[in-house]
């Protein structure tokens, strides 16, 4: 039976992660920790109990003592290390959170394993897999994608912060031979996102008739991915990756902002036009398109996010299975369908933040240290 460390599990991809793994691989036991921050919902795990299988821990990574003794306890052979800050727009607001939690807590959890895992040649089994993000690489023009050798640029405070765990976790490879992969994966969307990103903000706003905000011109480009494509692909970087390595993960499928924003409206359009139940539930007079409204764009906006993840796709024979215009009708109804889970967080204090960042749909959230 492997242990597994999952941070970051009640998360959007952390949680997809574990009811992946509780499928695939229902013989491990996962050991989840996770300080369930505003981004954190034990919602997203209600199906899985406690007991051999799998434990919840409520805990910060920062928290060396808490790690000292899961490790300990738990007899530690993975980590899967998702925790972070993982908002660009909170990031611009507030980077303190994201220094401490993506810089300071990947530093713990690395002191962690190091101090419970002596060295590659006595580590069999062992993995530490950090997952990183396409952001460490900066800005694409036009032309051209990411790969593992394109040097790293960050812009902003959250890419800055996430370049900098990667560079700890490259570091402690080299140093003293902990096993570690990085994985460096573009956008992802799917089920338990929280509505603070693109894709889940939009679904929800155009269902509720509420405007659209679309930053800058809405050209920008990102890479998206399916949730389940991502689990899949880091299962595979633990059985196939090898230590010191790192990986690009992407789901060949680029598409600009107000693309998506406006095939959303459409297949919400669709749904109100076929069913009247629908229709009913979220009444709208005419096209959502009518809610876009172009906004005020982000400070040090990246253009363009692609992956080359041919590597990955060599190395461990993963690829990304999801076509992006199933995808995300599968991703609109599960929104649909699943109307409480994002009610109860925009009824919570998280309204207050879009509240004063939206107020006339110009304005980013004033400035925190
Ligand atoms: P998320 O914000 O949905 O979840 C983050 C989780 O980490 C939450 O459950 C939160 O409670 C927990 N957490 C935060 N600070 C913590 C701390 N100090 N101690 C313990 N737990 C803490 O994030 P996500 O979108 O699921 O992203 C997960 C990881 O994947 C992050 O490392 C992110 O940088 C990376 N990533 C995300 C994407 C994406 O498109 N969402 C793409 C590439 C990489
Ligand atoms: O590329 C991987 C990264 O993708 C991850 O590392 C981050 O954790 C994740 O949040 C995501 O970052 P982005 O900034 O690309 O995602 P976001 O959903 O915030 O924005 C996607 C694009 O949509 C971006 O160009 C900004 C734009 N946008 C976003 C929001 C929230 C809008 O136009 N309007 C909006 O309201």
């Amino acid at each position: 039976m492997r242990k597994i460390l999952i941070t970051g599990g009640a998360g959007f991809i952390g949680s997809n992660f574990v009811i992946y793994m509780k499928g695939a691989h229902p013989g491990d036991r996962l050991i989840v920790l996770d300080k369930l921050t505003y981004a954190g919902n034990l919602e997203n795990l209600k199906g899985i109990k406690d007991g051999e299988g799998f434990r919840f821990v409520k805990g910060d990574i920062n928290d060396f003592e808490l790690l000292d003794s899961l490790f300990q306890k738990e007899k530690i052979d993975i980590v899967v290390h998702f925790a972070a800050e993982s908002h660009v727009d909170r990031s611009i607001s507030g980077p303190r959170s994201f220094i401490e939690t993506n810089i300071n807590g990947t530093f713990t959890m690395l002191e962690a394993a190091r101090r419970h895992w002596p060295g590659v040649a006595d580590a069999a089994g062992k993995r530490f897999l950090h997952v990183s993000t396409d952001e460490v690489y900066g800005s694409l023009g036009p032309t051209g994608y990411f790969t593992e050798e394109t040097p790293y640029s960050p812009n902003s405070p959250y890419s800055a912060s996430k370049a900098a765990s990667d560079h700890l976790v490259r570091a402690y490879f080299h140093t003293y031979g902990l096993p570690a992969v990085t994985t460096n994966c573009s956008n992802n969307y799917g089920p338990y996102q929280f509505p603070e990103k693109l894709i889940p903000l939009m679904i929800i706003n155009a269902l509720t008739g509420k405007p659209l905000p679309v930053y800058g011109d809405g050209q920008n480009v990102r890479d998206w991915l399916h949730v389940e494509d991502h689990c899949r692909a880091i299962d595979a970087a633990l059985e196939k990756g090898r230590p010191g390595e790192t990986y690009n993960i992407g789901g060949r499928s680029e598409r600009k902002n107000i693309d998506i924003v406006k095939l959303i409206c459409s297949i919400i359009d669709e749904k109100a036009a076929s069913d009247k139940g629908f229709a009913g539930e979220y009444p709208l007079d005419g096209s959502r398109t009518s809610l876009i409204k172009y906004v005020t764009d982000r400070p040090g906006h990246d253009k363009r996010y692609a992956i080359d993840c041919k590597k990955i796709e060599s190395a461990a024979g993963w690829k990304a299975e999801e076509n992006f215009e199933s995808g995300i009708r599968k991703t609109v109804d599960w929104y649909v369908e699943n109307r409480s889970w994002w009610e109860r967080i925009m009824s919570g204090e998280y309204m207050d933040y879009y509240d004063r960042q939206y107020k006339g749909l110009a304005k980013m959230p004033k400035t925190q240290s």
